[in-house]
Formats: structure tokens, sequence, C-alpha cells
């Protein structure tokens, strides 16, 4: 039996933006994890696996035909961390983490010995064929672990691709120029605060719900995105200075107003009474807070710098039916083993 386990993911800043190829966010990988079990099999075994899944062994597989390795067939188990006792998601990237956590398994199963940044780009390769507008930040976070600031490759450009030249072609290809994956330092003197607001929100919905072709939509793209830039730039910034501290807050709370005007242009409600009412309780007590993530409910998040009053932020977050979560950072063990930057 093969074991692996990915991390789910958070969006810290530039949700949306990200999705424009070379746009940039940053995230962070968290402590609860996908777990995938591959048995081999004699014989083909019928299974009920979700799209991602089963996008994710279409990949692989063609990947292995191109190096002429034999078929083989598996049964394939998931248990997830990320979903509550009710099996309800939190928003932290299940599709992701089983997408990463699947491409591994069968990366075991079949010999072919790619490494991070290979497994990371089949496991985009994937989810394109899934969600073509998907940035790949999640999957880049479950990859990498850590905090990462994350820019998207041609997602359209990887998909032609891949359909005229197959999939090893595809590894390599020129729409990868724009990604990157950089690792940075934990913010030292913030405590991430996670709450959950108990509705799951449909990120592809949202997502498509904001497209640039859309005619109604008086929102300025190219200012929006680098609005969205700057905040991502400075909040990374912040973190390779050492700290964090007043600029990172900025940023947050830039994002989120960022995050609210694009809801409001594009008629979508990113920002729901919930998350506005987890944004404004951690503000009133000296955190900075946004949405995290594609909004429209799942997760919010507050950085909270020392002398905030986090008890207080908790309680009134309870109070109002918001579930903390209680996250730690999941490692990077690709970056502590001497770095695995795709550019
Ligand atoms: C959703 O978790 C984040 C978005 O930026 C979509 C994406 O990055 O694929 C809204």
């Amino acid at each position: 039996m093969i074991e692996t386990r990915a991390p789910g993911k958070l969006f810290i800043v530039g949700e949306y933006a990200v999705v424009e190829a070379g746009e940039p966010a940053v995230l962070v990988s968290v402590d609860r994890l996908l777990h995938v079990r591959l048995t081999e099999r004699d014989a083909p075994v019928a299974c009920g696996a979700s799209e991602h899944v089963l996008a994710a062994i279409r990949a692989v597989d063609e990947l292995r035909a191109h190096r002429g390795l034999p078929e083989r067939h598996f049964e394939i188990e998931t248990e997830s961390e990320l979903e509550d006792e009710r099996g309800r998601k939190f928003g932290l990237g299940s599709s992701a983490a089983v997408t990463v956590a699947v491409v591994e398994a069968l990366d075991r199963l079949h010999g072919l010995g790619l490494d991070p940044v290979e497994r990371f780009r089949l496991a985009l390769l994937a989810t394109i064929e899934v969600s073509p507008r998907a940035s790949g930040g999640d999957l880049a976070s479950s990859t990498f672990g850590g905090w990462i600031l994350y820019r998207s490759p041609d997602r359209a450009e990887l998909r032609a691709h891949r359909a005229a030249h197959g999939i090893a072609s595809a590894l390599v290809c020129d729409a990868w120029r724009r990604c990157e994956v950089r690792r940075l330092p934990a913010p030292r003197d913030l405590e991430l605060l996670v709450g959950w607001t108990g509705s799951p929100a449909s990120t592809r919905q949202l997502v498509d719900g904001v497209s640039p072709q859309q005619p109604a939509a008086p929102l300025d793209q190219p200012a929006f995105l680098a609005a969205s830039r700057d905040c991502v730039e400075a909040l990374a910034g912040a973190l390779e200075r050492g700290g964090g501290g007043a600029d990172a807050l900025r940023a947050i709370r830039e994002a989120r107003g960022l995050l609210r005007r694009l809801g409001d242009a594009r008629g979508i409600e990113i920002e729901t009474e919930m998350l506005r009412d987890l944004c404004d309780i951690a503000e009133r007590r000296g955190a900075a807070a946004k949405p995290s993530g594609a909004g429209g409910g799942d997760c919010g998040i507050a950085l909270a710098p020392s002398g905030s009053d986090i008890q207080g932020i908790l309680r009134e977050w309870e109070h109002r039916g918001i579930r903390r979560l209680q996250l730690g950072v999941h490692a990077a063990p690709v970056f502590a083993e001497g770095g695995a930057d795709e550019r």
C-alpha cells in the first residue's frame, strides 16, 4: 500500500487577481491533511472517485504511457481532515489537496521519480481540465507547504499545449514562464486567526462570475490587478524584512477593500454578512481581517498583532456562530531541503 498526504491551504491576499496569468498571491498551508491510500490490484477496480481525482489519474497515466511504462491497476481511498464532523468542507482546498496527494501516490506506484515542481505542474495540468480558470495557488500551497508567494502560469496556453503536444511536453513548455513559487518567512509578531462561517461556497461559480469578459462589469480590471499586486508585494516585503507589523496589517485591510469593490462591481457576494461580522469583530479589537479564498462563505482570516484582544475576538466570533479553526502552519519540507523555486 502507498500512503501520501497533502495539507490544506489558506489564501492570505491576492485572491481573484491571481487567476490572471503572472499575478501574485500569498498563501499558507495548514496542518490539516488530506490522506490518500493507494492499493495495487490485479484488475481494474470501479471507483466513485471525484472529477479531480479522475483528472489526476488521467494526467499521470498519460505520462506513464508516454514513458512506455506498464499499466497498473489500483484502488484509491481518501480521508480528509479538511471538513467538519458532518462532512461539511471548511474551504481549505480539499480538491487541490486530493489532487496533489493522488499525483504523488501514482508517481510512487509507477516509479516516475517526479520532483515536487513536476508533481505540482502535473497536478495543475490535471486541475485545469476540470476548472480551466483555477489559478493553481492552492496546488502550490499543498505541494510546497509553508508561506509562499505564488504567480500563476497561462493555463489556457497550457491546456492548448497539452491537447496539441501531450502531457510530457506540456510539463516543460513555455506557458510556465510567468509561474513563480517563492517561499516567504512566516510573520513574526502576528498571530494568524482563522474563522469558519459554516457555509460552503462554490469557488468555480464565484470565479466565473468575475470574468473580465462580462460586459456589464464596470470594474477597472487593470487597476484592480495593480492594487492587488501592491497588496501582495507589500505583505511579502514586510514578511521578508523579518516582521510583519503595520505594513502587513495595511495590506490585509487594503485587500479586504479590494475584494469588496470587486464583489460590488460584479454583483457577487464575496464578503457575506457573516464574513463581514468576522472581519469587523477582529478590526474592533486591533487585528486586520478579510475573507480568505473566493469568499461567499467558508473562512475569514485575521492577523492579530501583540496587544490586540485575541481572547475578545474569539469570544465574539463564537457568540456570532463563527467557529475558530485552530490551524498551525504545515511546514515546508521541500524548501527545507534546499529550495524548489518554480521559476
Ligand atoms: C479561491 O480559493 C481563490 C481564487 O483566487 C480562485 C483561484 O485562485 O483559483 C478566487
